[in-house]
């Protein structure tokens, strides 16, 4: 690879290249950054100004994208949020990138090229582009020096849990908090991706939703024979909607094979993140954080981790094939709804029951949030 004669020409070459490139790429980038095709001055991260999508309480917020173990040094990963195409990587020295999956030469995908020396190479006219984005090498012109715009567009990224998080805009907040992921009295696990043809709002409320539960998961997590659904109370405050103490009768909650009611206690602290907290009869405690990743308005992809303090009982192979059946059985509901956005507002659309005053409160404080994207 030609990266080091690229950054330095020999003089008779720089200033006669440099001149015409550098009017030629001003030109470029004033037509293409009107058209909003290319990042700023600098690969930092896209702003709400120039992004597709209006409501910044989205765009702003962190979402899974991966887990951590699916980076590994040398491997690109393609993966697609809030409707952009990304690609993921790691260096050697262990740095996480997350770019827009697009070279800004001619618009092919990253993803397709190779990861040589600690930067990306693209599969179409060989342009390096460094873990900031800057492209350091062009074959076809090793003299060239590329100017400071030819660059991808980048953004934050951090892990947690496990997890590769991304935000394309802003962050106004931290990744949330689980506070039992880290206790020695629970154990925990990771389940996920999931992916689904819904929307992700859609896949929110049907977490905050036990009345499908008799009908849905018949036998495990209710029974047609019970389908009643207490009253509760809901809340909304400055961290988000509660929903308190949803009792609800289950056929086998505790491994004695006898039906019981159990209690949960819901929380939607982001628009795409619920957590649960459910108490069985014999006081064992399941907690669930929920991550909904919006690949597109009609698309997600869930993610959820788990913390019990019934280490001994619990068996975690199971408990992940019983996760994954659970979601199984609410993805031929989700994938069927029409229209697939959420109705925030329109009585026309669809009906309440008393138990939807979660879903309504969550589309209350939806709309409250501003947000748009995915919604009616
Ligand atoms: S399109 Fe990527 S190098 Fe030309
Ligand atoms: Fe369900």
């Amino acid at each position: 690879m030609a990266r080091s004669s690229a950054q330095t020409p020999s003089p008779s070459r720089q200033s006669i290249d440099r001149t015409a490139c550098e009017q030629h790429a001003a030109r470029f980038f004033r037509a293409s950054l009107s058209a909003g095709l290319i990042c700023n001055t600098s690969p930092m991260p896209q702003t709400l100004e120039n992004s597709p999508i209006a409501d910044s309480v989205i765009w702003n917020d962190w979402y899974v994208v991966a887990r951590s173990a699916d980076l590994q040094p040398g491997k690109l990963i393609p993966v697609r949020l809030l409707d952009r195409p990304l690609v993921l990587w790691k260096t050697e020295a262990g740095e996480i990138c997350a770019w827009d999956d697009r070279c800004p030469h001619r618009s092919v995908k990253l993803s397709q090229g190779k990861i040589v020396d600690e930067t990306v190479v693209c599969s179409y006219h060989g342009l390096a582009y460094a873990p900031d984005g800057r492209c350091v090498s062009v074959p076809a012109h090793p003299d060239y020096k590329p100017p400071k715009q030819a660059c991808v567009r980048v953004y934050a990224v951090q892990e947690k849990y496990g997890l590769v998080f991304v935000c394309l805009g802003e962050p106004q907040q931290e990744i949330p908090d689980f506070a039992e992921w880290d206790d020695p009295d629970y154990g925990r696990f990771m389940t996920g991706p999931h992916p689904c043809k819904a929307n992700g709002y859609r896949a929110i409320e049907n977490f905050l939703d036990v009345a499908h539960f008799s009908f849905v998961h018949e036998g495990i997590l209710g029974s047609r024979e019970k389908p009643e659904v207490e009253d509760y109370q809901v809340t909304i405050d400055p961290s988000g909607v509660w929903l308190h103490d949803v009792r609800y009768w289950q056929p086998d909650p505790d491994g004695t094979g006898q039906g019981a009611y159990v209690h949960y206690d819901y929380w939607a602290l982001r628009p795409l993140v619920a957590a649960l907290r459910k108490k069985m009869p014999n006081g064992h405690l399941l907690n669930i954080l929920y991550f909904v990743t919006p690949t597109s308005e009609e698309e997600f992809v869930g993610w959820m981790a788990l913390t019990f303090n019934f280490r001994d009982a619990m068996d975690e192979a199971a408990a992940q094939t019983f996760q994954e059946t659970v979601f199984a059985q609410d993805s031929e509901n989700l994938e069927s709804h029409f229209p697939q956005k959420l109705p925030l507002y329109s009585p026309e659309l669809e009906f309440h029951l008393p138990c939807d005053r979660g879903s309504l409160a969550y589309r209350k404080w939806l709309k409250q949030l501003g947000v748009t994207y995915g919604t009616i």
